[in-house]
């Protein structure tokens, strides 16, 4: 039904859908300037016609690169999950807006170009949000962030723990003394080699995510611990208590919940290196990596 629908939409001409391209939302982006060195299916996430964040999708893994949003100071509770999916990756003509999934199965050519609820459903991963909800200030921004293009399968450990604490200190400090626009992407690092899968093998489960800001416009009088933490700040996360510890080193009387799900703060500079390291090419995430002023 909703397949004729969307076929329906496309035989009439509808307006373009928002995949396949960036230039609809490049507002998302430092100086209208998508990351360099990672391929994938751009999509202006849009929700009510509005457009809320940026992603880069994988088809072949069925989830995200990385999501870029702007940041806002958050209001309000976390809205109710209401998880949505992408009607224009099962149907090039359909619009471009996100939509709640249906009760009862999804379409086929839905399941067959995205994830669905069934995919994270009894398997031991978590939904992680790439663009989280807590970095929202109005209710619409915070529900467009419930799509399932948005998520990568995460430990509850990294969820719940130390990738939480990172989100709360993000904004924290970007509420604090961000003083302009503060850009952020947020992504993944696959495994070396082997892939991992969630159950059925058709969704990638990373290795580690990452996660950058760029807020050129900041207040100057910084203090002491947070002196290297402006205009641009990064951080990689474990997602696998079995990784070797070159990249996050773990903590190992960390409480048992959360042990090897470790996040390390470092520089853009180093983020980078690393990211260069697993694809083997140059990944720039901001333009001229942040410096230019504002
Ligand atoms: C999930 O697991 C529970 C308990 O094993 C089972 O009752 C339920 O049917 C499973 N759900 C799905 C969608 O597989
Ligand atoms: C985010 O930061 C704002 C401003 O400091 C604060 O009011 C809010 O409680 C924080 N939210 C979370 C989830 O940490
Ligand atoms: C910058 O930070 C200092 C110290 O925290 C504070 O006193 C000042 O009001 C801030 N300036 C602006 C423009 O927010
Ligand atoms: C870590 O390794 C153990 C032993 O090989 C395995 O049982 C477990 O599933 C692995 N954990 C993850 C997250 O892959
Ligand atoms: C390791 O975890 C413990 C318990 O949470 C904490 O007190 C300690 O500061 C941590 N050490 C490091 C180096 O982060």
């Amino acid at each position: 039904m909703l397949g004729a629908l969307l076929l329906l939409a496309f035989a009439a001409g509808r307006c373009a859908a928002d995949v396949g391209d960036f230039t609809p939302c490049l507002q998302f982006f430092y100086r209208s300037w998508p990351p360099k060195g990672l391929a994938g299916t751009p999509i202006c996430q849009r929700y009510y016609n509005q457009h809320h964040f940026a992603t880069l999708y994988s088809r072949p893994r069925r989830s995200p690169w990385f999501s870029a949003y702007l940041y806002s100071v958050p209001t309000g509770k976390r809205p109710s999950a209401s998880w949505k999916f992408e009607p224009q990756l099962a149907y090039p003509g359909a619009d471009g807006n996100m939509v709640p999934f249906p009760p009862g199965p999804p379409d086929q050519n839905v399941v067959e170009s995205q994830a669905v609820d069934l995919d994270y459903i009894n398997s031991t991963y978590s939904r992680g949000h790439l663009n989280p909800s807590l970095h929202h200030q109005r209710y619409q921004a915070r529900s467009a962030t419930f799509t399932l293009t948005n998520v990568v399968p995460q430990k509850v450990g990294s969820n719940d723990g130390p990738w939480e604490l990172l989100e709360q200190n993000v904004n924290k400090t970007l509420a604090a003394y961000c003083l302009g626009k503060a850009y952020m992407v947020t992504g993944v690092i696959p495994y070396r080699g082997d892939e991992h899968w969630l159950k059925n093998h058709r969704v990638a489960v990373p290795e580690y995510l990452w996660s950058t800001y760029c807020c050129p416009n900041y207040n100057h009088s910084l203090p002491n611990w947070l002196s290297n933490t402006f205009p641009t700040y990064a951080a990689i996360g474990r997602n696998d208590p079995n990784s070797t510890e070159e990249i996050v080193p773990v903590n190992k009387t960390a409480k048992k919940q959360y042990r090897g799900y470790d996040v390390r703060r470092m520089s853009l500079e180093t983020l980078e290196m690393y990211l260069k390291d697993r694809f083997n090419t140059v990944v720039s995430v901001f333009y001229e990596q942040c410096v230019g002023s504002d």
